[in-house]
This record gives structure tokens, sequence and C-alpha cells, in this order.
């Protein structure tokens, strides 16, 4: 049972593995280095039994991948067991304070030190001893504890870093994520900041930081087990690739009535008179996130007219921006649970704005912490490249760029219609870029000795271009970067040369000239071109492949274009043999800063 929970969470990115049970008033421990298949093979030679357990995966931080320094850690007299996710801060000085009491340590990680901690008051009241040691602990963490002591019962608390407990049938479980518990039960307890949970065969207790007892509502999670499995393809990133036209559609009428192309404005986060008094959105987030919301900050600009910022969550949250009344907040992520925007959201929410979360999980922080909630019903995402999560987003900033738009009285009804009935077609305009799977799959087999891949576009397309060198990176490993198609003449294109693969993303009508002149400049460095454009016209000198992009409005064909980008880095990736759905030194949820 733990191995499997550990597999529906191994798509987080991990470089060792281990576990802890409790049998006849021991600890039995096994952990390996690298893939679960090693703990696996350890667990044939060396069994475990018992019906009391934890068990972790690590992505290193504090001290080298390794057996000694990977999770279950004891304290120094063997009665406690820890695992631990996030990062704790002042560390050193409490390993320093016990070492000084003759505390012996044996690993260089900072979870040592609550075990050790831990072990140290524990008199045999865990509660108790988690209300002097929590205090006491700065940084992050979500604990999953065992004692000897009590041997039927299992601890956990959270900081900052997400915690789920649920039970069913005479057992209780608890997990970083649903992912993990979503085979056993769907009703499942999100723990905030200090609380604790007592599980035991009978059910889960709750109590205060203060060790007083807390009745906790359970939240129902639809997402069905299945929807964590692979169906049949090779990897999730490819299952999740082609789930695109469903997920959207889904999420699409969420939204938006179907027959009426109107909006169902009780989804929506804004009135109409928050919509008129809106000054500014300033739209944080990372990573893939982050360009979806490069996409928000376009869409919301050109048809609602109201001035928006997108920035790094990391960025903004130690920043000094100026900011003003009127302000509204909106922070996207996928997981919900990224350290930087869930501290980009309190800065705002210091600063007195209004959050709104953009998010594909219930009830994860990001959520919990905004003022209003816009999911995206995208299901699991269970590969580390995000691909139909950042398609929901972009398709919901223009949902939420219409409405706005029809709000402030930017659009009339019957335009606001007209956008929402071509957002329909989307979907099965994504069908038929998948349908080119095949030319994807060629052309990149024939890349397979390039080295330096350029994505170039302008605008709108710049933002695709920086998520399609970002999936290019995170997968294959090959270096790739974006450009402002207008910008590469100002340095870069001194590396261009006859070896470099330039992709230029050519849909945005205005300054698609503007974007092929470019293109005849890399050209004329000897560059292989492949070009992505709405514009069957584009073609001729110089252009060593074409993929074309359905038409449509210039402002939603970046959701179609992407698709053509995640396809090509998924074959590219796969041509290299990479482990696609879990790159290396990455995590899917980046839960510390
Ligand atoms: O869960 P989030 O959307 O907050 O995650 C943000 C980034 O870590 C994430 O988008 C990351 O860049 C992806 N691995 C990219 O595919």
């Amino acid at each position: 049972m733990l191995i499997a929970g550990l597999t529906g969470l191994e798509y987080r990115g991990y470089d060792s593995a281990g576990i802890a049970t409790i049998f006849e008033d021991a600890f039995q421990v096994r952990k390996a280095s690298g893939r679960l298949c090693n703990l696996e093979e350890e667990l044939h030679k060396h069994p475990v039994s018992g019906h009391v357990g934890i068990g972790h995966t690590r992505w290193a931080t504090h001290g080298k991948p390794s057996v000694v320094n990977c999770h279950p850690h004891c304290d120094h007299s063997g009665r406690v067991a820890v695992v631990h996710n996030g990062i704790i801060e002042n560390y050193l000085e409490l390993k320093e304070m016990l070492m000084r009491q003759g505390i012996v340590f044996r690993t260089e990680t900072d979870t040592e030190v609550v075990a050790q901690l831990l072990g140290y008051y524990d008199q045999g009241d865990m509660l108790a001893t988690l209300q002097k040691v929590l205090p006491m602990l700065q940084g992050s963490f979500a604990l999953g504890i065992l004692s000897l002591r009590e041997p039927e019962k299992i601890f956990a608390v959270r900081l900052g870093c997400p915690l789920i407990v649920g039970s069913a049938d005479g057992a209780s479980y608890l997990g970083s994520d649903v992912s993990a518990l979503l085979e056993y039960t769907r009703d499942m307890f999100i723990l905030e900041d200090l609380e604790i949970a007592v599980l035991q065969e009978k059910g889960i207790a709750f109590y205060h930081p203060d060790g007083t007892p807390l009745e906790k509502k359970s939240l129902h999670i639809s997402w069905s087990a299945s929807a964590a499995q692979k169906d049949g393809f090779d990897h999730f990133m490819l299952k999740e690739i082609y789930e695109q036209p469903q997920v959207l559609l889904s999420t699409l009428k969420h939204y938006v009535e179907e027959e009426t192309f109107t909006f169902r404005w009780d989804t929506l986060p804004f009135t109409k008179e928050q919509a008129l008094n809106l000054e500014r959105i300033t739209i944080v987030a990372c990573g893939t996130a982050y360009h979806a919301g490069m996409m928000g900050k376009a869409m919301i600009e050109r048809l609602a007219r109201i001035k928006v910022e997108a920035d790094i969550a990391s960025e903004y949250r130690y920043s000094e921006t100026m900011s003003g009344e009127g302000e509204t907040l909106i922070a996207v992520s996928q997981s919900g649970e990224t350290a930087d925007t869930i501290a980009a959201l309190r800065k705002a929410k210091e600063r007195g704005h209004r959050v709104i979360a953009l998010t594909n999980v219930i009830g994860s922080s990001v959520a919990r912490e905004s003022d209003a909630v816009m999911y995206t019903l995208a299901g699991p995402e269970i590969a580390v490249a995000s691909t139909k999560a950042y398609s929901t987003q972009v398709l919901l900033f223009a949902v939420l760029a219409v409405a706005l738009a029809q709000l402030r009285g930017q659009i009339t009804a019957q335009e606001s219609a007209d956008y929402l009935r071509e957002l329909f077609s989307i979907p099965g305009k994504v069908d038929a870029i998948l349908d080119c799977r095949p030319q994807v799959e060629a052309f990149a087999r024939q890349q397979i000795s390039c080295k330096d891949i350029f994505f170039i576009g302008r605008q709108m397309d710049y933002y695709t271009s920086l998520e399609a060198a970002l999936k290019l990176k995170e997968i294959s490993y090959l270096h790739s970067e974006a450009y402002a198609a207008g910008e590469l003449k100002h340095g870069t294109i001194a590396l261009i040369d006859d070896s470099t693969l330039v992709v230029a993303i050519a849909t945005q009508e205005k300054i698609i000239e503007k974007t092929m002149s470019n293109v005849q400049e890399v050209v004329a460095r000897g560059a292989t071109i492949l070009l992505v454009t709405s514009h069957p016209e584009l073609d001729g000198a110089g252009i060593a492949e074409r993929w074309l992009v359905p038409q449509g409005r210039d402002l939603f064909l970046p959701m179609l274009t992407m698709v053509y980008m995640q396809l090509f880095a998924y074959y590219m990736a796969l041509q290299k043999g990479c482990d696609i759905d879990k790159p290396r030194n990455l995590a899917k949820s980046v839960t510390v800063e």
C-alpha cells in the first residue's frame, strides 16, 4: 500500500525513496536511491510487516541524494520516525542545540532535526510534544510521524506544504496530494497550517495547534482514480496532450452556456460593478502558468481595455512594485501549491488587493487563500511537463477577457456571443492538429542531431515561443531559447548558423510581415526553418517545414499553435530516450521556495 501510494505521487519528482512500518515494537525501515523500483527490489530482498507505516519520495535539498539522507529519519533513540516535505530553515541552529545535549546526527538533512527534536522531547504523548516542538521550527513542512510509544497512530501536521488525510473502510491515510489517496477514498480533509491530525484505524482526530479538538469538514474530490492512469498511452504527457479537446470543452461548458453562447455569470469572479471599478490586474505565476498569464495579459488588455501586468511569482513576492486602489491579482497555478505563487498572493493580500485563483486543484492552498476561484477542469495532470493545464488556463483567460469586455461595455452581448461561439470551435481544431502528429514526429526525427533551437515570434506568438522553449528544455534537455523576433538582431542573431533550427511562429495578422522579415534574416545565416502559421500563403524560400494552424481570430490562435509545440517537444524527447514524464531535476509541484 505504501509503494502504491508513492507510485501515485511519483510524478512529483524525486531522487530516492523509503518507508518505515511498525512491527513488534520496532521500526522496519527500508530505503533506496533512485527510482521506486529500487526500493521495491530492496523490499523483495528484505520484506517488512506491519499495519502502520509511512513512506516518502525525496527530492534532495539538504544533503545529496543517497540512502542515508533519504526519509524516513529516526531519532537518536530509535523511537520516532519522520517523513518530511519542505525545508527547516533554522535546522543548523537546532542541530547545534541538540548536539550540545549529546545527540548524534547521522545525516546531512534538515529533516533529521525534526526527528531528533521530537525524540528528545517526547515522553509518550506526541500530541503534547508537537505543541512544544512545532513553534521551534522555522520554514515549511508537511510531516508524517510515527512513535513507538503510540504504535497505533500516525501524526500529521503541516506548515506551508500540502498535506491531505482521509479514512475509509477501517483505515486512515495521509498523502501530499489527492492522487495517492484516490484509490481508497474521495472524501478527504485538507489540513490547514499547524492543524494536527492523528490517524488511527478507527478514524482521524483533528486538533488545533494548541491541542484542543477541532471539527473539520471533508472535501469530495470528483476525480476518478483511472484519471491518473496512462490508458494505453506510452506516457502521461502524450495522454494529457490528447485529452485537451475534451478538457477544453468541459472547462468551457462550466462557464458558458453552449446553446446560447452566454455566460453563466455565477461562475465568474466579477460582478458588473467590480469589472467597472477595475483599474489594474496583475497576474502572477511560475513557469508554464506564467506563460499562460502572459496570454491572459494580451487577451484582457486587447478586449477589456484594462491595464494588466504579468509577473513571475518569485519576483513579485519581493518586489516594491507600485500598487494602487482597484487592483486585482490573479494567481495562476495548476497545482495550487507552488510556494512562490502562494507567497505572491499573500503579498497581494497584504497590499489590500482582491485575489482571484485560477487553479486546477480543488481545495488547494491557492484556491483556499483567494477571494474567488476559477477552476480549470483539466483533471489530474501527472506529467511534469504541463500541457492540458496550460491550455485550459489560456482558455479561462479568454473567457475572462470576453466577460470583462462585455461587463465594461467594450463589446456588445452579440459580439460576446460571437467570441464565445468561436471558443467552442477550439476543441475541434485541437483535434485537427492532433491528427498531424505523424508529420510532427517525422520532422522531430530529422532533427535528432540538432543542438540549439530558437523559437521566434512577436507578441502572442512570442509568448507561445516562451512556452515552446520551456517545454522542449524540460523534457528533452535540448538547449532552446525563445526570442521576440524583432529582438534577435540586437545580439542573439550572432548565435545563428547552419546548425541552428529556428521555429518561427507567425499567426498574428498585424505583425506577420514583420516576423517573416526576421525569418529571412535567419534564413540568410543558414538556419533550418520550421514555420508554424495560420497563413497558408506563407511558404517558399528557405522554409524547410511548415505546419498549418487552423484559421480563426488571432487572439485565440495561440491555443492551437501550442499543441504543435507540445507534440514537437514530446517527440524530440522521445527520440533522445529521455524520461518524459519525470524529467531530471524537476518536481511537478514546487512547494519550496
Ligand atoms: O503548479 P503550478 O502551475 O503552480 O506550477 C508552476 C510551474 O512549476 C510549472 O508550470 C512548470 O513550469 C511546469 N513543469 C512546466 O511544464
